[in-house]
């Protein structure tokens, strides 16, 4: 949510600015801002809607050549999306701008503190607040960043704050708690950003900021201190992608490019895990084998389609480790009892590793003395810096707000710590595990196979775009799948869709189905004789009742043949490791069927990549 952009060298900051925002725009919002200082003067433009709309802003109103500036999208908190809430905010005389990202608590009493003090508060916004409390710090202390120190001390809740001040050209001062912020060093330049995609062309170097760290940039250095002034200790690191990994690379959208990418992103999630003993290594564990040997619950948190990876990790570590496994939405966990110890392993899945809700339950677990370990993709994010260990899926940056290459590298992640717990434990005798690591590391092969023939689901998606309604059914880690075909059906082409555990059809959901519904089912592998016969006679049921059935299973499998109105074939793989091969399908019919409704399917309404805020 929301995008933070910061800037001060040699360039044009407006240009430098605005570049970054487009480049964060995934992030979702719904308004936009800059702010640029030039000879002791703040100009600031700001626009509701789309960039294009604060272009044309920027087209009628010049705003000086200044080298220092920020910029911000917004997605709305406190007060509608209009020009007036955008940001930057500003004090009373105009001197000092603040952008945010997050929400703060206590605004309400703040503001009416400030109001009492005989400020005036122009927007609807908790944000506008800080630029005044900025105003009052520096009246006394005339230093930006201590009174940005002051006032964070002050605040409740998650924010980054970045602000300018009039008074200094070469100084943009920022701040973080419990929301995204980096800093990116260059040559006589330097940058602050959500997320390193705003400046990755100009920079690859990076500096991860820690909770409640306020740092101040100039264009010769940066200085990072804690909430007290005192030196801050940060970690540096090398961004391991460059622009061209942001850019559309010839396709129509981030998302087509996302999908199409899984065979090598997965193999890149693979990637230095399989010994040359054939044996898995996952060095950036952090949690040791007799560690791993004491645990005797897995519990599973995540939002979103990360939980549907979480859902599938059940079943394949219940499988291979043994070990029970409870999946929660994070959102949920921490508002329960939910029962830890110090031989609970918590994982958290979280593509961005940003998401609040994700972070708040790790923390939940951390006080009840849980092992944590999360799975990210986000280097430099915050999750990882949260838990005891983690591993990384190595997917690249994922721009498209619906998640694909993410979804595909968190399950290879999940079966790689599932198969890795069965080696550690011997809960699985070694050959076991041996032949299904053999069979992992030829999902890459697979994953294309299916990209490969996926006209016809391009084709059906067109077909079924006037449609209101769709159904997903699925059992075992079909189910899963089934979701997260729902879930991509519905925030890209703003369509009903449910998805079902099959078995479920006949304590409810069958009532849905009436004739043409068109309703995909995702079919088991033949070798899961009980679970495959179950699921064709589902098939039988729902046809008999006149929807109209869309089969997705193993190429070769006849047996269902006669009941699908539409046949998906993909290839025969272990009943694990299906999710692979039928999720992309899914994936392609609903980038494919929204866009045949006109949607962008980068940017769906309402949505942002990481969700900041509870
Ligand atoms: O960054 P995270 O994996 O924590 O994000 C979790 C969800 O917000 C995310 O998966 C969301 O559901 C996707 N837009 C779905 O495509």
């Amino acid at each position: 949510m929301c995008g933070i952009v910061g800037y001060v060298g040699e360039r044009p900051a407006l240009d430098v600015v605005v570049e970054g925002l487009a480049r964060l725009e995934y992030r979702g919002y719904d308004s936009a801002g800059v702010a640029v200082l030039a000879d002791g003067a703040l100009a600031t433009a700001k626009r509701a809607g789309k960039l294009v709309n604060l272009r044309e802003a920027l087209a009628e109103q010049t705003l000086p050549a200044g080298t220092l500036g920020m910029g911000h999208t917004r997605w709305a908190t406190h007060g509608a999306p209009n020009d007036r809430n955008a940001h930057p905010h500003t004090d009373c005389g105009g001197n000092v701008a603040v952008i945010h990202n997050g929400i703060i608590e206590n605004f309400a009493a703040l503001r009416a503190e400030l109001e009492e003090g005989g400020h005036k508060l122009r927007s609807d916004t908790d944000t506008e607040a800080v630029a005044h409390m900025l105003e009052d710090e520096l009246a006394s202390t005339g230093d930006l960043a201590e009174a940005m120190r002051k006032v964070c001390r002050r605040l409740e809740g998650a924010f980054t704050l970045v602000a300018v001040h009039a008074g200094d050209d070469d100084l943009v001062v920022g701040a973080r708690r419990n929301s995204p912020l980096v800093v990116g060093v260059g040559d006589g330049e330097n940058f602050l950003a959500s997320d390193v995609a705003a400046f990755i062309a100009h920079t690859r170097d990076a500096i991860e900021l820690g909770q409640d760290q306020v740092v101040e940039l100039r264009k010769a250095g940066v200085t990072v201190t804690d909430l007290e002034g005192r030196p801050a200790e940060t970690k540096a690191y090398h961004v391991d992608w460059d622009v061209s990994a942001a850019e559309k690379g010839g396709y129509d959208y981030f998302m087509l490019k996302e999908i199409a990418e899984q065979p090598r992103a997965v193999a890149d999630t693979l990637l230095g895990r399989i010994g040359a003993d054939g044996r898995l290594t996952l060095d950036e564990m952090r949690i040791s084998d007799r560690e791993l040997r004491e645990v005797d619950k897995i519990i599973i948190v995540a939002c979103g389609t990360s939980y549907h990876a979480g859902l599938i990790a059940k079943y394949a570590i219940e499988h291979w480790a043994g070990l029970p496994c409870e999946v929660e939405l994070a959102s949920e966990f921490r508002y329960r009892d939910p029962i830890l110890s110090r031989t609970t392993l918590v994982i958290a899945i979280s593509q961005s590793g940003e998401t609040m809700d994700a972070l708040m339950a790790v923390r939940h677990a951390r006080e009840q003395h849980a092992k944590l370990l999360g799975i990210c993709n986000v280097n430099g994010s915050t999750l990882p810096r949260e838990c005891d260990g983690v591993l990384y899926t190595h997917a690249g940056p994922e721009i498209a707000v619906a998640s694909t290459k993410a979804f595909l590298t968190q399950l290879v992640a999940v079966y790689l710590i599932a198969l890795y717990i069965a080696q550690v434990r011997g809960t699985k005798f070694g050959d076991e595990v041996f032949a299904m690591i053999q069979l992992l590391a030829q999902m890459p092969e697979k994953v294309d196979e299916v990209l490969g023939t996926m006209e016809p689901v391009r084709e059906l998606a067109r077909s079924l775009a006037g449609e209101k309604s769709v159904l997903f059914l699925g059992r075992h880690v079909g189910f899963p799948v089934a979701l997260e075909g729902a879930l991509k059906l519905k925030e890209l082409a703003y369509m009903h869709a449910e998805g079902f555990a099959a078995g479920e059809l006949k304590h409810g959901p069958i009532a849905l189905i009436e004739p043409g519904l068109p309703v995909i089912v995702v079919v088991p592998p033949r070798s899961r004789d009980v679970l495959h016969d179950k699921i064709v006679s589902n098939i039988q049921e729902i046809r008999a009742r006149g929807a109209r059935t869309i089969v997705i299973a193993e190429e070769g499998d006849t047996s269902v043949e006669p009941y699908a109105d539409t046949l998906i074939g993909v290839p025969a793989v272990p009943t694990l490791f299906q999710p692979l091969v039928t999720t992309v399908p899914l994936q392609v019919f609903a980038c494919e069927l929204a866009t045949a409704k006109g949607h962008d399917v980068d940017q769906p309404r309402n949505l942002a990549k990481s969700v900041t805020v509870e």
